[in-house]
């Protein structure tokens, strides 16, 4: 079996796409389901007070080419590596890619990360990061019912 792989990164988004943030999203989350079924990638994208926070889980060289293509995106900037390494299951095997927003009011996701109601992004450790999406796929599984999705 190829070595499975996990990655977090965090990016600034363009100031220009965050007027239009909610569709700019379903298109990056649109194309990101169709290629990453086809790359055996599973992950989520928060967004979250002008930042991306996403993580891609799967074969290594999927992991590793399609961080390379995203990074280069011009819809965000600065993306930082905040984790990667080798991991030994899935822990977002629910969606190909799936989107969802946090408000700087949604405080018991921020206190996951112990962030006392402020979200600063170059303060996110490999743990915070992994308590913050985990948190969120939690949230994303028994809410998925009943809030419409950016996901399909
Ligand atoms: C924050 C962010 C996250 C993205 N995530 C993915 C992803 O998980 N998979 C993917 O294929 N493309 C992702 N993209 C889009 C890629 O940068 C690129 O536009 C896309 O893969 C091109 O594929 P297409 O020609 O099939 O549209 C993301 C872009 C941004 C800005």
């Amino acid at each position: 079996m190829r070595q499975l792989y996990r990655l977090y990164y965090r990016s600034s988004q363009t100031p220009s796409i965050v007027s239009d943030l909610d569709s700019v999203v379903q298109q990056i989350v649109k194309s990101s389901i169709r290629n990453n079924k086809d790359d055996g990638l599973t992950g989520l994208l928060l967004t979250i007070q002008g930042c991306f926070l996403q993580t891609l889980e799967g074969p290594v060289d999927s992991v590793r080419n399609t961080y390379a293509r995203i990074s280069c995106d011009r819809r965000h900037r600065d993306p930082h590596i905040i984790f990667q390494g080798p991991v030994e299951k899935r822990l977002f095997s629910d969606w190909n890619m799936c989107a969802r927003s946090l408000a700087p009011t949604d405080k018991a996701i921020l206190d996951v990360i112990n962030a006392k109601g402020k979200f600063n992004p170059a303060s996110l450790t490999p743990q915070s990061v992994h308590d913050l999406l985990t948190a969120v796929a939690k949230i994303q599984r028994r809410t998925a019912l009943d809030t419409p999705l950016t996901a399909i």
